[in-house]
């Protein structure tokens, strides 16, 4: 595997492969590697030629009074377990290396931009599409892979592809949780064995919105105030949103018809941690 960290170098070794006649698999991230992002990698695996990794904590999309400073950065691992993977490329560059001096260009997603994570987190989604316009320019992948734990970042992916005639196709893989239900994030690291425990509530509370519907509840304010009562039985969780949304709008439904994104995000103690399901009939 080799590692990069300039944008002239990747620039060059993609641009090689894709000479060559070959597919290339990409695979953004921040680091700080969970079973997700490696379901990420293998998915790329299986459908490239050759895959790439970027480890890059994007500075733009933490608020001021977010988690940039402490965001875990166990780099020697993380390129460890990429390297045992058999990614080829790992693009790990320096915050100056992205954002140059007076860097003053950034991708504006609307108004899908300002809902759900993007209420709460305002510039959140600016800043994603932003790093992800420039990764693409960069590597140019023929694949990108994303992971549904993130749904409303999927939902903005997408838009900006189609927006900005990004030449690459999209691949968005299912939520990987551990044995007990809880989403895998690299923010679980900042949980207590106690907060670790209290955490669960997030996908119980999904989970009973998801039998509900199988019995053949379909309005969404009676599934949200099942899903709210089970929240509220854990008080140390303090809720962010809970909402029912259409999963390439994020628009409130008031039926759970269709495609329909069942999302929840809340804070454990100070750490955010955020969950969903997709129901479809
Ligand atoms: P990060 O949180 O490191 O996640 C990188 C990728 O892994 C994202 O596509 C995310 O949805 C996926 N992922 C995270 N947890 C997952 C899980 N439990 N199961 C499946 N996939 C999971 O998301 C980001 O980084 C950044 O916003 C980024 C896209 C890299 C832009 O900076």
């Amino acid at each position: 595997m080799k590692i990069l960290s300039t944008v002239s170098s990747m620039r060059a070794a993609c641009k090689e492969y894709l000479l060559r006649g070959q597919t290339l698999g990409f695979v953004p991230t921040m680091g700080a590697l969970h079973a997700g992002h490696l379901s990420l990698v293998r998915a790329a695996k299986r459908e490239c030629n050759r895959v790439a990794a970027s480890i890059f904590v994007n500075p733009t999309q933490f608020g001021p009074t977010e988690d940039l400073s402490r965001y875990p950065r166990p780099f020697e691992r993380d390129a460890k377990m990429l390297e045992e993977e058999g990614v080829d490329l790992l693009f790990h560059p320096q915050v100056e290396e992205i954002y140059p001096g007076g860097a003053t260009t950034f991708v504006e997603v609307g108004e899908l931009g300002g809902r759900l994570d993007g209420k709460s987190r305002p510039g959140h989604f600016r800043g994603v599409a932003t790093v992800l316009a420039k990764l693409f320019h960069i590597v140019q992948p023929t694949v990108a892979f994303f992971g549904l734990k993130d749904a409303a970042q999927c939902a903005v992916i997408r838009r900006m592809v189609k927006d900005l005639h990004f030449d690459v196709r999209l691949c968005f893989g299912e939520t990987v949780r551990e044995p007990d239900g809880l989403a895998m994030s690299s923010r679980n690291t900042y949980l207590s064995p106690e907060e670790r425990k209290q955490a669960l509530v997030l996908y119980r509370a999904l989970k009973a919105v998801m039998e509900l519907w199988r019995k053949g509840v379909k309005e969404s304010a009676l599934l949200a105030q099942a899903a709210r009562e089970v929240l509220a039985s854990e008080s140390a969780v303090k809720l962010d949103y809970f909402e029912i949304v259409d999963p390439a709008t994020l628009e409130p439904k008031g039926e759970a018809q269709g495609e329909t994104l069942v999302a929840v995000a809340a804070y454990v103690s100070t750490t955010r941690l955020i969950d969903n399901v997709l129901l479809s009939n």
